[in-house]
C-alpha cells in the first residue's frame, strides 16, 4: 500500500476520471476526500467506497477555503491534490455563448487556481517526497 498514512483531495471525485483516481488511492491505503458538486455529479452514486465526500463548487473561493479547513481539522495533513473537476462545451465555437465560455474558464481554469492556491495556503500541505 503505497499511500498508507497519506491524505489525498480529489476534485471532480464523482466523475469518470476523478472516481477512478479516488478508487485507486483508496486501494493504496490513502485517506481520500472526494470533492464534487452537491447532488451526485455526473454519475449519481453514493460514496460507499470509503472516501469522504466534500460538497464543493471549485469556482467558489469560500467553499475551497472551507474544504481545506475541514481537511486540516480532520486529517491534519494533505499530501496529494488532484484537479479532476471539469466541464466540456460540446458545441461548435459558433454555437457557444459567452456565458458558457466564461463558465468553462471558471471551472477548468479558475477552479484549479483556487484549489491549488488554497491548498498551498493550508498549513496541512506536506512537502513532496524527495
Ligand atoms: N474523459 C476523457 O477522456 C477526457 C479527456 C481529456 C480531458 N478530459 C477533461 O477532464 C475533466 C474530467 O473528465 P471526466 O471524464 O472525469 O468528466 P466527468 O464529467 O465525468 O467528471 C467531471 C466532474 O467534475 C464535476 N464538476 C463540474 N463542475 C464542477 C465544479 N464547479 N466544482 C466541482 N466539481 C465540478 C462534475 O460534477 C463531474 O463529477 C473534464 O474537464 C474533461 O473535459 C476528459
Amino acid at each position: 500500500m503505497k499511500l498508507e498514512g497519506k491524505t489525498a483531495f480529489v476534485t471532480g471525485g464523482r466523475g469518470g476520471i476523478g472516481r477512478a483516481i479516488v478508487a485507486r488511492f483508496l486501494n493504496e491505503g490513502a485517506t481520500v476526500y472526494s470533492a464534487d458538486l452537491g447532488e451526485g455529479g455526473s454519475l449519481d452514486r453514493n460514496d460507499d467506497d470509503g472516501s469522504r465526500f466534500v460538497r464543493l463548487d471549485v469556482t467558489r473561493e469560500d467553499e475551497c477555503i472551507a474544504a481545506m479547513d475541514r481537511v486540516r481539522d480532520e486529517a491534519g495533513r494533505l499530501d496529494v491534490l488532484v484537479n479532476a473537476a471539469g466541464i466540456e462545451i460540446e458545441k461548435t465555437i459558433e454555437e457557444t455563448t459567452l456565458e458558457e465560455w466564461n463558465r468553462s474558464f471558471a471551472v477548468n481554469v479558475t477552479g484549479m487556481f483556487l484549489t491549488s492556491t488554497k491548498t498551498a495556503d493550508s498549513e496541512t500541505l506536506q512537502p513532496a517526497p524527495k
